[in-house]
């Protein structure tokens, strides 16, 4: 939810600059702007809507003068006021030396706009982020009651008023006075900084810098960092020295790049086999189910007795999921909350609690302040996460990284199946602390995980019929999706795909609730998918399923089916069928999954929006 870059170095900062936003534009494209200093003042270009109306911008006024080699830019996902050319990024004090990009939501800014008001400081904007950018050129002045002795010191000037600010946070900042230092100020929204030869980089997301160096920085909560060409140095907000962790990013450019992909999504449903392949390698360890961190040792995994999981979104989706893994391998009880609910209605938690924690970004505010409740309650967190240092695994007493790359597309498609996987992983790995399963049976059930990529791999290559369903139904006006046990969630997964993407209304059931009141939607020609359960796994749920299609078809429905090949039962009630390969019930919803992805990227192409970035999101919501 918004991405920013700093950069200081030898090249010409416009140009990384815009570069960076570019691989960070996933993270919001209501706005964009930069501000560069240049002979002691800023130049400062933003516009409303995409990256492209700002490059235009530059275009029309002419890129000559921007030579300068350190710079800030935004692109915004608006919170405070409408996204418009005067609420972009960045924002500049009113003496014009200071400007000021920022992430996140500062609480306390009416109050601190009444007391820049008094001082006869008029905001230009509607936002939050302003009011920060005129307290760091008072600071900077010396001129902000308590801290005078900041003057003159940009470093300081904005440690004092990361004081004084509330909430979220993370703040870029750049003076005109200054033009070889970059300082930023973090709490709560993500930042990193890259390291290269003669450049330091700061950003939302490695993405930005990536095809500069992979030698990364992690940034804790509550700290300070300034930036030059030669380093960095970071303190906390008293401005005692604090120590950073370096770290190597494991992916280059080109798994940042679309890779001859017309959206960065389709490239992303395709990468589907790796990424659940490589969330699985190096788990199994001489037999044993090993984790990426963790500081729980074997007696606390035994001690549970309840878990919960608690996500967002297409993590939730996932997260139901575990219940049904976690509660079949170990006869643990598992409750799944949205982790927007979950500490607003005061769960029964304790040490023996063990609360997994599912975010791809792992800075979901959702998801961070309930693993933050969850810990207040002394119960454990385990995270399952796709970003290397975010806040989430930070926090959290024990880690599964999903390894799916990174994903820019806004739409989550293989951290979904990533996240699957990785949450079997926890089943596994508390089966085998608690000795529900022998030590032979998580291995089997492991290498049943590890033969999951192949099956994906053959539904990608059968999907030709999927792309030209998707034009067909473009034109509809709802689509219902259903399924039972594990595909109900999978049900649930498509249906948000295709309302992100394809802004069509589309409602998930658990197909035994059909009767109960949904089965009233059913009208002729209404589209509706429904996942099957494999006829030999669950052979009742079949059955059940195979008389709810029978029943909606009666009554006019248009049935897409993703069955099981060779599910001949389920043929002539098909009016389309995705013929998916047999697996272990609980492995079905990675294969099933992944039909319900292309045909709503087709639906969202063939209406003719872009599947990469659906209007009103961003892919990380940092704010609650
Ligand atoms: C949907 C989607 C969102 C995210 C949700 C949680 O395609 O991407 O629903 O799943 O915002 O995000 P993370 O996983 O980053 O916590």
């Amino acid at each position: 939810m918004c991405g920013i870059v700093g950069y200081v170095g030898h090249r010409v900062a416009l140009d990384v600059v815009l570069g960076g936003l570019r691989r960070l534009e996933y993270r919001g494209y209501d706005s964009a702007g930069v501000a560069l200093p240049s002979d002691g003042s800023l130049l400062i270009e933003r516009r409303a809507g995409a990256l492209a109306n700002l490059e235009a911008r530059l275009d029309e006024v002419g890129r000559d003068g921007f030579t300068g080699t350190s710079g800030i830019g935004h692109t915004r996902w608006a919170t405070h006021g409408p996204p418009t050319d005067r609420n972009a990024h960045p924002h500049r004090s009113s003496d014009g030396k200071v400007a000021v990009v920022h992430n996140g939501i500062i609480e306390n800014f009416l109050e601190l706009r009444a007391e820049l008001e008094a001082r006869g400081i008029w905001a230009e904007s509607d936002t939050d982020t302003e009011t920060a950018a005129h307290l760091v050129a008072l600071a900077h002045a010396g001129e902000l009651a308590g801290a005078e002795d900041a003057a003159g010191d940009l470093t300081a000037a904005v440690r004092a008023v990361a004081r004084r600010l509330e909430g979220a946070f993370t703040l870029v900042v750049t003076h005109a006075d200054d033009p070889d230092r970059i300082v930023a100020a973090r709490r709560n929204s993500p930042l990193v900084l890259g390291l290269g030869e003669g450049e330091t980089f700061l950003a939302s997301d490695v993405a930005a810098f990536i095809e500069f160096t992979r030698s990364a920085v992690e940034l804790g909560q509550d700290q300070i960092v300034t930036i030059t060409r030669d380093g960095y140095t970071v303190t906390d907000f008293a401005g005692e020295p604090v120590a950073a962790t370096p770290f190597q990013v494991t992916w280059d450019l080109a798994a940042a790049e679309k890779g001859g992909h017309d959206y960065f999504m389709l490239k992303e449903i395709e990468e589907q086999p790796g990424a659940i392949a490589n969330t699985l390698r190096g788990h199994l360890v001489d037999g044993r189910i090993v984790l990426d961190e963790q500081r729980l040792s074997d007696q606390d995994l035994r001690d549970v007795d309840k878990v919960f999981v608690v996500a967002c979104g297409t993590a939730y989706h996932s997260g139901l999921l575990a219940k049904y893994a976690i509660e079949h391998w170990t006869r643990l009880p598992v409750e799944i909350e949205l982790a927007s609910e979950f500490r607003y209605r005061d769960p029964v938690l304790d040490r023996s609690t063990l609360v997994v924690a599912i975010s791809q970004s792992g800075e979901t505010a959702d998801t961070l302040e309930a693993l933050r409740h969850a810990k207040d309650q002394k119960a454990r967190v385990l995270a399952i996460c796709n970003t290397n240092g975010a806040q989430i695994p930070r926090e959290s007493d024990a880690v599964i990284y999903t390894h799916a790359g990174p994903e820019i597309g806004v739409a989550a498609t293989k951290t979904f199946t990533a996240q699957i996987a990785a949450n079997y992983l926890v089943g596994l790995a508390l089966a085998q602390a608690r000795g529900t399963k022998y030590p032979d049976e998580v291995v089997r059930e492991f290498e049943q995980l590890e033969s999951i990529p192949e099956a994906v791999a053959e539904v990608l290559e059968s999907l030709g019929e999927a792309r030209a369903l998707g034009q067909e139904l473009a034109p509809s006006k709802a689509v219902l999706f259903l399924g039972r046990h594990v595909g109900y969630p999978v049900a649930l997964e498509g249906a948000l795909k295709l309302k992100e993407l394809a802004y069509m209304h589309a409602e998930a059931f658990a197909a035994g609730e059909l009767k109960h009141g949904p089965i009233a939607l059913i009208e002729d020609g209404l589209p509706v998918v429904v996942v099957m359960p494999s006829p030999k796994g669950r052979a009742v749920l079949h059955s059940k399923l195979l008389s709810n299609i029978q029943e909606i078809k009666a009554r006019g429905a248009r049935t897409v089916v993703i069955a099981e090949t060779g599910d001949e039962t389920v043929r002539p009630f098909a009016d389309h069928l995705f013929e998916i390969p047999a697996v272990p019930t609980l492995l079905q919803p990675l294969v099933a999954t992944i039909p319900l992805q292309v045909i709503a990227a087709e639906i969202a192409r063939a209406r003719g929006y872009d599947v990469d970035k659906p209007r009103n999101l961003a892919k990380s919501v940092t704010v609650e």
